[in-house]
């Protein structure tokens, strides 16, 4: 690793010495190489993150857990085990402008999206509060939107909130929509794009034990039967699923 950034409550990870660039929405599993594990000495499983940037590879990591605070507390210059770049990512849909749709860390393969767009893409970001709203800025789209729980930043409510205005207002058939988020603010961007009939991809982030297709912990169920997450996914087409879909 390479550099460790804070951005509000979240940390930005800079790593070197992963060759195959990856796409936006697929992801890597992670572990430091040293000190991954508990206090009786049994290694944890690595854990799944998007590429927040692809040039150069960033994670954007929220410290939630053992192994998320690990790696947010690894050193520059520790090295650190990266798997991938693993799972579907985002297909764009052509001649249609790319909505972004982000909420909390969610916002990581959106960055990333709107990298490999070279920011040609509109953006509306949620987040809890002020301190995850700073991760806003990684997210170079020409038109960014926010809304906070708190209100502290942007919009007071939910990010679907705007989706559902923008939607409104303006001439969804130009748009496809790109996702990540909570599983809840997922499904109901799910619902909005499917009223209006606009293009949806949904980015799902559920706890993944092997991510490479071998436990099938990572199933979830869609319209033509259950996928694996890590192989057929992460990123799903939200017409794949039904209103409660996405559930494992
Ligand atoms: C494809 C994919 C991409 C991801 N990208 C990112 C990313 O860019 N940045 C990032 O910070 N995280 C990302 N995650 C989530 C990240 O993998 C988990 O937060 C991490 O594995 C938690 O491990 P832990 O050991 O810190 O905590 P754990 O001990 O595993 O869990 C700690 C707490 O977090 C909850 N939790 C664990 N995993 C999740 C989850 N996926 N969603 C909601 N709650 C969870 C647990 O229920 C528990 O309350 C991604 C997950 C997937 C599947
Ligand atoms: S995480 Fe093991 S099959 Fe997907």
């Amino acid at each position: 690793m390479v550099a460790s950034e804070a951005v509000g409550r979240y940390r930005l990870l800079t790593v070197d010495g992963v060759d195959q660039p990856p796409a936006p929405g697929q992801f890597y599993m992670l572990a430091t190489a040293e000190r991954w594990g508990g206090e009786e000495g049994r290694p944890w499983l690595a854990r799944p993150f998007s590429h927040a940037t692809a040039d150069p590879l960033t994670f954007l990591v929220d410290p939630v857990g053992p192994g998320s605070r690990r790696l947010a507390s690894a050193a520059v210059g520790e090295e650190l085990l990266a798997l991938g770049p693993l799972g579907r990512g985002f297909a764009l849909v052509e001649g249609r402008r790319a909505l972004l749709v982000g909420g909390g860390i969610g916002v990581a393969p959106l960055a990333a999206l709107a990298e490999a767009l070279d920011g040609s893409c509109e953006a509306l970001l949620g987040f809890r509060d002020e301190p995850c709203a700073r991760a806003a800025r990684l997210v170079t789209a020409t038109e960014v939107a926010l809304a906070s729980d708190d209100g502290s930043v942007g919009r007071r409510g939910f990010v679907t909130e705007l989706l559902a205005e923008r939607l409104a207002r303006s001439d969804h058939e130009d748009y496809a929509i790109y996702a990540c988020g909570p599983e809840p603010m997922l499904a109901e961007v799910g619902r909005i794009a499917r009223a209006w009939g606009v293009p949806c991809q949904l980015a799902y982030e559920a706890p993944m034990a092997c991510g490479y297709g071998a436990c099938f912990g990572c199933a979830v169920a869609t319209r033509t039967g259950f996928v694996r997450l890590c192989l057929e996914g992460p990123v799903l087409d939200a017409y794949e699923l039904g209103d409660t879909g996405g559930d494992g």
